[in-house]
């Protein structure tokens, strides 16, 4: 059995949805196992563009067993309205699709205070979340007394719990919302959530089982994870970070999967780096360049549209990350937004207090202060999104590869030239083909 496992290497965006579709054609199931609505996974075939916040990418494919596995925080609108928009596109996932009753769920007073919290903390201090309830569902879940799951909305006492957590929760919400209203009714939270009963049940099942079964008949599952390995709650740059475990060492606890059956796994980068929201971040462009990556990249968040912070590769930070995910190969994505600049700049280390460290500081105090020392290499002018082989690429951008690879201490697998399926290349040997060391 093959568990292949795709982790994002940053803070999130390194456009995991694309990579996750392309490898789909040789799985039988696709499991997201953390995170929630919070993600936005784009995957685009032919002229179709679909975006993705809740279900597995690999739902596109019409072959293929979709989880969602017990780590996941579920939000039951977000994930009915896909369900209804691949209905309406031809895509039908009935049969296909699996929900954990073992999930968390999504309430209101999950949204309104992710959404109050965002208002009260201003300045450096803001962690910027997507507002999608994410932080405040974990901790309920971590907290028990309050939580609820998926496998709670079909029982027939749900209302009463409704009315229970409503009466407990309110008279904390508005005492943070101060003099603004607080929108927060158990009874229309009970008519809103029968209809989600009646739509979800025939999707909800222990997927620990299930996923328990079908590794022992050998099947092979991709493991799509949401978010980056930065931003993950243990080992990112915290308290600027989601809430669920986003690097590798999360696939295990949210999926119910042994490590021992996770045998493949995939570091997705950009060939530069992002950021949204809040947070430390060494080597952010705040010139024409973070600029012209932003645009040739199209770098606005696929679920709240905020403008990503762009900046150079930083190595330091990857290299830490594909430590921590024990990445096998990477995947390296939109190198065709670095053409058209005279020079690329990779971060080789950093300086802190006077001193060069080359390891990724555990504090985000200590990573704000932090200076990137860089490497200038040349640029390119050729477009690359016609490049499909090694061969096709100028020196200057298999050199920057090779130096990333040499850098971060692992081989990339596939370069991404843009965001159509065919725009990949396998690699075999990029040192061979840029003839360098
Ligand atoms: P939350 O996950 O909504 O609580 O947001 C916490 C932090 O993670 C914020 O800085 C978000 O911008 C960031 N974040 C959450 N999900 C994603 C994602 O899918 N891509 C990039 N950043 C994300």
């Amino acid at each position: 059995m093959a568990g292949t496992c795709i982790i994002g290497l940053q803070w999130g965006d390194e456009a995991k949805g694309k990579l996750v579709d392309l490898l789909t054609k040789d799985m039988d199931v696709v499991v997201r196992y953390q995170g929630g609505a919070n993600a936005g996974h784009t995957v685009v075939v032919g002229d179709a563009v679909y975006k993705l916040h809740h279900l597995p990418s690999g739902i596109i494919n019409g072959r293929v067993l979709n989880i969602v596995a017990a780590g996941v925080v579920v939000h039951p609108e977000t994930i009915l309205r896909e369900i209804r928009s691949l209905a309406e596109r031809g895509i039908d996932v009935r049969g296909r699709l699996l929900l954990s009753d073992r999930a968390h769920v999504v309430m209101p007073w999950h949204l309104i205070e992710d959404q109050l919290w965002n208002l009260a903390v201003s300045g450096e201090n803001n962690i910027g979340t997507t507002l999608r309830g994410i932080g405040p569902c974990y901790r309920d879940k971590v907290g028990r007394s309050y939580a609820v799951r998926v496998g709670d909305l079909l029982r027939s006492d749900f209302p009463n719990r409704i009315r229970e957590i409503v009466a407990a929760r309110l008279p904390v919400l508005r005492a943070m919302a101060g003099s603004q209203p607080v929108d927060l009714d158990a009874d229309t939270i009970i008519e809103e959530f029968a209809a989600f009963q009646k739509e979800l049940r025939p999707f909800v099942v222990d997927t620990t089982r299930v996923l328990l079964d079908l590794v022992e008949q050998d099947k092979r599952i991709l493991f799509e994870g949401a978010q980056g390995s930065l931003l993950d709650i243990d080992h990112g740059t915290f308290p600027f970070v989601t809430s669920s475990n986003s690097s590798g060492v999360g696939i295990s606890a949210g999926s119910g999967v042994a490590a021992k059956w996770l045998t493949k796994m995939i570091g997705v980068c950009k060939c530069y780096s992002t950021r949204v929201g809040g947070g430390p971040f060494p080597t952010e462009l705040l010139d024409e360049i973070g600029e012209q990556i932003r645009t040739k990249g199209r770098e606005y968040g696929t679920t709240t549209g905020r403008p990503r912070r762009c900046g150079w590769f930083d190595a330091v930070a990857v290299r830490y990350t594909r430590r921590l995910g024990g990445i096998d190969r990477l995947a390296l994505m939109m190198l065709d937004v670095l053409s058209g600049l005279p020079e690329v700049k990779i971060c080789v280390a950093y300086e802190l207090d006077g001193e060069r460290i080359d390891y990724f500081p555990g504090s985000a105090e200590a990573l704000r202060r932090v200076k990137p020392i860089y490497e200038t290499m040349p640029g390119w002018q050729e477009e690359l999104t016609d490049a499909r082989d090694l061969d096709d690429l100028p020196v200057a951008a298999l050199n920057y590869i090779r130096r990333i690879e040499t850098l971060v201490g692992c081989r990339a697998e596939f370069v991404s030239v843009g965001p159509d399926r065919a725009q990949t290349i396998i690699c075999d040997d990029v040192a061979a083909v840029a003839n360098v060391t």
